[in-house]
């Protein structure tokens, strides 16, 4: 049985590291010692230390929004793996459309990333999803198959099974826009027949495969209820603390049935 992962991604948000350490401490305070639902924060790298100080005691993970593929070196601006393990990071966020549509990033980039994570010992988040063209295209499986293939190229069963994967319509990322829970559970069977082909019925089985876009107080429940959605990746509703607590608690109830 799959458990469900909520993890919030806080962007490059929120301005300052008190107002990161007073959220981290809402969350934590709303969490308490529960753990039928995982939960996991993402701040901005620069808060993530004084955020692991606050989650100190606490079940809630916390994860890094990306990383480099490369453990060390002449890479101005980027952050290794090692360094998000050492800052306390039990996951990492990687290919979010946000970096694939912003900033050229490719499968194979994700893919050379995901490696490294795994050998870091860091649970990958690896978000994967069609623009609103694409969908609008009839081209929704196709784009997912591509990014899929090239995403997780060279993966071995037991490093997919400990890999989180995360199905974010790009149409859907911060629009207020939401798949229907019909359009997000059809995607998501879609990957998990491929994750079956690709690696096995038993591993797709395990293989935890979270929504992303949009995802509200009032619409998480109904999404999290779909077979195959093992949780939500939250963006806007993650800043603040009683939202991004609605939605656990929706998981919660959804885990409880
Ligand atoms: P959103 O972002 O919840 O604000 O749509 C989701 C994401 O980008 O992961």
């Amino acid at each position: 049985m799959r458990t469900l992962l909520i993890a919030g991604n806080w962007k490059m948000n929120p301005p300052t590291r008190a107002e990161a350490v007073a959220l981290a401490q809402e969350v934590k305070a709303g969490v308490g010692t529960a753990v039928d639902v995982h939960v996991v924060v993402c701040p901005p790298s620069v808060f993530l230390q004084a955020v692991d100080s606050v989650l100190e005691g606490s079940p809630i993970g916390m994860g890094g929004q990306d990383m480099h593929a490369q453990s060390g070196g002449a890479y101005t601006g980027e952050v290794a793996g090692a360094m998000l393990v050492d800052s306390g990071c039990t996951h990492v966020i990687l290919g979010h459309s946000e970096r694939r549509h912003g900033m050229g990033e490719t499968d194979a980039m994700v893919n050379a990333k995901l490696k490294s994570a795994l050998a870091s010992r860091l649970i990958p988040i690896v978000c994967i999803g069609e623009t609103k063209d694409e969908r609008l295209g009839d081209r929704t499986e196709a784009v997912l198959d591509e990014q899929l293939a090239g995403s997780l190229a060279g993966l071995s069963p037991e490093e997919m099974a400990g890999t989180v994967l995360a199905y974010e319509p790009v149409w859907a990322i911060g629009t207020g826009l939401t798949a229907t829970p019909e359009q997000a559970q059809a995607a998501h069977a879609h990957i998990r027949k491929r994750l079956a082909e690709a690696f096995g019925e038993a591993t797709a089985a395990r293989v935890v495969v979270q929504y992303g876009g949009s995802v509200k107080p009032d619409n998480a429940a109904e999404l999290l209820a779909c077979p195959d959605i093992d949780g939500a990746l939250v963006g806007g509703a993650s800043l603040k603390a009683a939202d991004f607590l609605a939605i656990v608690a929706a998981g919660r109830q959804v885990s409880a049935r």
